[in-house]
């Protein structure tokens, strides 16, 4: 089987939010205060993700990412990756995007119920500039992380950045040396307009390009060809052959939409076709009225045949989609 929108896209990696509420507050994602949560029981349950998961594998799903907020302040996520991991080998691989807090405590589970790949935030490498960007003083627990995915056997780790002007792009080249020291694959990412505080501003975006010059002229780089397919990122080797690797995902400035094959899963249960989507598709609905599994699966379909073909963050007449990335789902 397979899942294709309108645009002859296959549709083969679903990213779920297993929930929207985060113990950080980075700047670039969430507010400072008290947003307003989803409520318990619009969450969909584990036994529902699992439901309506082997739906979506049936269709052609091969990915699955969980994502938030912070997926892990969800309790018991390993069982829930134990229940998605009967879809193996249907399902190829299960991922999960963590700010890393509360991963170390969890790593070994995680590894046990059938996790195969870990990918943690790390915006800066400086305890105070830590803290200014995410809200909370929590440097030393992601290094932790690190060494926890490490220590389990996940590989490669990945690394996420997001790079913002004036606020982490002078640590470009210090980044560049720990994915070197630490063998790690270090992802640079364009800031994008979803921002809960709406203070995006082009000025803002440091480019892919203007990343990638930046670390060559200290570390060059030699590009791994094809390296970007369908995912996101373009991955660069160091020319000198040191480990590590270098990503660069850059949404704003060389956008990926031509070859997306995501769609995502939000926490309450609404199908999001596109991270900048305006609408959404009430799968919980559906699935909590009693619909029968062919039903789902149909709705499925023609929601994924509602995709956009790309995003309008370049066009005059953009909106910024009214829920933030921890709603969404990185
Ligand atoms: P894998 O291929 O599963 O390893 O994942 P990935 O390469 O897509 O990376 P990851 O899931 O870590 O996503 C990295 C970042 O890319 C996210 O945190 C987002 O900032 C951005 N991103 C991911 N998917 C999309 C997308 O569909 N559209 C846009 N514009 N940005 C995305
Ligand atoms: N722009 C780009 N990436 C973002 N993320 C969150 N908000 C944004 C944004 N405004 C990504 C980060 C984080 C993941 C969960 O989502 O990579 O690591
Ligand atoms: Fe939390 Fe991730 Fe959003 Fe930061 S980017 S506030 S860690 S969900």
């Amino acid at each position: 089987m397979s899942l294709k929108d309108a645009y002859n896209r296959k549709i083969r990696d679903l990213r779920i939010s297993l929930t929207d509420r985060c113990n950080f507050r980075c700047f670039y994602c969430l507010p400072h205060g008290e947003p307003s949560w989803a409520k318990k029981e619009k969450l969909l349950t584990f036994e529902e993700l699992e439901y309506v998961s082997g739906i979506f594998v049936s269709l052609g799903i091969e990915k699955i990412r969980l994502t938030g907020g912070e997926p892990l302040i969800r309790r018991d996520v390993p069982i829930l990756v134990e229940k998605l991991s009967r879809l193996k080998p249907a399902l190829k691989d299960i991922a999960l995007t963590t700010n890393g807090s509360e991963f170390p405590r969890h790593a070994e589970a995680l590894r046990s119920a059938g996790l195969d790949r870990v990918t943690l935030s790390l915006d800066s490498l400086d305890r105070k500039n830590f803290e200014d960007i995410t809200g909370v003083d929590g440097l030393r627990k992601v290094f932790e992380a690190i060494d926890a995915a490490k220590a389990t056997g996940f590989a490669p780790i990945k690394v996420n950045s997001v790079i913002v002007r004036g606020r982490n792009d002078h640590e470009l080249i210090d980044f560049a040396a720990f994915a070197r020291e630490h063998s790690l694959a270090m992802r640079f990412i364009e800031f994008m307009p979803l921002d809960s505080g709406h203070e995006w501003s082009r000025e803002m975006v440091v480019s892919g390009k203007e990343i990638r010059e930046t670390i060559n002229s200290e570390f060059p780089l030699e590009l791994i060809e094809n390296s970007r397919g369908s995912g996101t990122s373009w991955k660069y080797r160091f020319a000198d052959g040191s480990p590590g690797e270098i990503g660069i995902i850059a949404p704003v400035t060389d956008m990926f939409c031509g070859q997306c094959s995501r769609i995502r899963l939000t926490a309450d249960g609404q199908i999001r076709t596109c991270l900048f989507s305006n609408v959404e598709h009430d799968l919980r609905g559906i699935v909590r009225s009693g619909a029968a599994r062919n039903e789902i699966a149909d709705f499925i379909e023609e929601v994924v045949l509602k995709k956009e073909p790309r995003h309008y963050i370049n066009d005059a007449e953009f909106i910024q989609p009214e829920r933030t990335m921890s709603f969404i789902g990185g």
